[in-house]
């Protein structure tokens, strides 16, 4: 039996996400242990591989087939924009894709006037700007710590993820606008999900009733 691989982005969703699979029945013992230098993992009975990746290149991996299956942040396939099947969302890493800064930048807004604008996401940056609000500005894309650039004088606001909304809290910003809720999604690759959709479907159908069960 052809092995199907699993993709999943680095960090704290990778965790949530291997417990969910876990109450689902598929373990992977192998990828538990925290010294490990590994970057791929195999459950040989279930025929099944796992391996981490940097969170944007999880829709990569899937596109292209190199995993069959990938579960990742909706903000990551928004900015990502790659061909692939959206299946299910598991509910996990709720938040919201916002544009933030002090409350001063309301009036910028307010106004349409040319603005500029940092965000780790210039894709979703530029669509909400450009093709919902139909406002001009510039959008700088920086890497991490976007709040950083209205308190430096880097851009007027930023886009971003808020969850807790402590970031924005601890330096002086706020949200100003809310742009799109997000959560973790499982996407598939969509030749995979030809040739293999008994195993596929199988796999969403216990992720879904683990979420359920949650
Ligand atoms: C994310 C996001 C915000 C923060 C929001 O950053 O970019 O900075 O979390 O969370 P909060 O609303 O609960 O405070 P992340 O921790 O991924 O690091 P980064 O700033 O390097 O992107």
């Amino acid at each position: 039996m052809k092995y199907i691989t699993i993709a999943l982005a680095k960090g704290r969703l990778a965790k949530q996400t291997l417990s969910l699979l876990e109450q689902s029945g598929i373990t992977c013992e192998e990828m538990k242990d925290k010294d490990t230098r590994k970057l791929i993992f195999a459950n040989e009975d279930l025929r099944l591989k796992f391996f981490l990746s940097k969170t944007s290149d999880v829709p990569t991996y899937v596109e292209y087939g190199a995993a069959d299956i990938g579960v990742v942040g909706s903000d990551t396939i928004l900015e990502e924009r790659r061909r692939l099947l959206e299946v299910l969302d598991l509910g996990l890493g709720k938040c919201r894709m916002c544009v933030a800064g002090p409350a001063s930048a309301r009036e910028l807004l307010k106004n349409n006037e040319i603005i500029r604008v940092a965000s780790k996401y210039p894709k979703i940056a530029k669509d909400y700007f450009y093709n919902k609000k139909h406002q001009t500005v510039e959008i700088v894309k920086l890497n991490g710590s976007v709040e950083l650039a209205p308190i430096v004088g880097l851009s007027e606001v930023i886009v971003d993820i808020v969850e807790t909304g402590s970031t924005l809290k601890e330096n002086g910003l706020e949200v100003l606008e809310e742009i799109c809720p997000l959560s973790a999604r499982v996407v598939v690759n969509e030749a995979s999900m030809k040739l293999q959709r008994e195993r596929i479907t199988q796999i969403i159908r216990d992720l879904k009733n683990a979420v359920c069960d949650r």
